[in-house]
């Protein structure tokens, strides 16, 4: 049975230097038996198909961000299969996380839950991983199961932030190009953990990787420490464990698929979480308990508030709401398309798994 795509306008979908963002891809099964929907071998078939020929990089570099629709069967086993053999036929390899902050786990080969973090807590626009100088080429979405109300991943293009920043703030963009930014990262000792986003730095994905068990705390401490350093040597262990690290990042980097400039950290994500958890001012505690640090400019000086209350307005305003429904695949390359993550009201399931590709690696801009 051939499997073939149709293009599809997405709901709200905008036009970025000429291209449709996101582009949509339809799976038609002209078999009226399944009712239109291929069986998950066909699916994969069709799909590696695709990325063998090099189409679907294609389609990501120009697009930044591909949804395909009508894929069926949702299950966490389905989306394993589908991006294994999409990303082995692009020639890419999984994402090894260090860093993690927040809690995922592992469902399927290469496939991840998006975060456990409660469901009333809005995620703000952040490229995966932009807060360290290590992240992965590609973070692709998949919805299990759909949110009762809500629940939307919403994505906003990181050239067309950048754009709009410098033409509202020039001002911060200005000096993030010329400082670059120092983003801070503070990880509790296991045991003194927040509550609702529980992580520490002794989590598999976070810095410890390398423990065993029955490890004491100087030796978890000194394995988590040689993790620590392939982010960043500026950390520091505090009296009570806790881990303090600071990674300093350019923040505007050069897409490799484009070459245009693009808004490439963590700022908006960490302003609007530390805003709604009302930890803005010192000493800089949630009201979940878990300490979140200003990020500062490069040079250890302070980013204006009214800055960054202009940031949130920009990145806000470009941000495209997308409605997932259960068995669509969001695709997006992480160097041009940043995400977040909308409240909900009952079980919503979206997954995750991250890719790494050979291309050239992201200049600083
Ligand atoms: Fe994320």
């Amino acid at each position: 049975m051939t499997v073939t795509f149709q293009p599809f306008d997405v709901p709200g979908a905008q036009t970025v230097h000429g291209n449709a963002f996101p582009y949509g891809l339809q799976l038609h099964c002209p078999d009226t038996a399944s009712a239109g929907v291929p069986t998950v071998d066909e699916a994969v078939i069709a799909l590696t198909s695709l990325a063998e020929s090099g189409r679907l990089s294609e389609l990501l570099q120009r697009h930044g961000a591909v949804l395909i629709h009508g894929i069926g069967h949702p299950a966490a086993e389905t989306f394993a299969r589908l991006i294994n053999a999409v990303e082995n036929a692009r020639g890419a390899h999984p994402f090894v996380q260090i860093g993690l902050a927040g809690k995922r786990t592992l469902v399927a080969e290469n496939v991840w839950t998006a975060n456990e973090g409660p469901s009333d807590r809005r995620f703000y626009q952040h490229n995966e991983y932009s807060r360290y100088t290590r992240f992965p080429s590609n973070i692709h979405f998949y919805c299990e199961k759909k949110a009762l109300q809500g629940g939307e991943t919403p994505i906003a293009h990181s050239a067309l932030v950048y754009e709009k920043l410098q033409a509202t703030v020039p001002a911060l963009v200005r000096e993030v190009h010329q400082r670059g930014l120092a983003m801070k990262m503070v990880f509790r000792a296991p045991g003194h953990e927040g509550k609702g986003n529980e992580f520490n730095w002794a989590g598999k994905h976070s810095f410890g990787q390398e423990f065993k068990p029955g490890d004491d705390r100087d030796t978890q401490k000194r394995k988590a420490e040689a993790q620590v350093r392939k982010l960043t040597p500026t950390f520091r262990w505090l009296q009570d464990d806790t881990l303090e690290l600071v990674q300093h990042i350019p923040g505007i980097r050069r897409a490799p698929a484009s070459g245009r400039p693009v808004w490439f950290n963590g700022l908006v994500g960490r302003y609007g979480m530390t805003r709604d958890l009302g930890a803005l001012d010192p000493p800089y505690l949630g009201r979940d308990g878990m300490t979140y640090l200003p990020c500062d400019y490069g040079d250890g000086t302070a980013i204006p508030a009214e800055y960054l209350q202009k940031l949130e307005e920009v990145v806000n305003s470009l941000e495209i709401d997308l409605c997932l429904e259960e068995g669509d695949l969001l695709l997006v390359d992480n160097l041009q398309v940043s995400h977040g993550r909308k409240p909900w009201t009952g079980e919503r399931k979206i997954l995750v798994s991250m890719w790494e590709t050979d291309q050239s690696p992201m200049e600083a801009f």
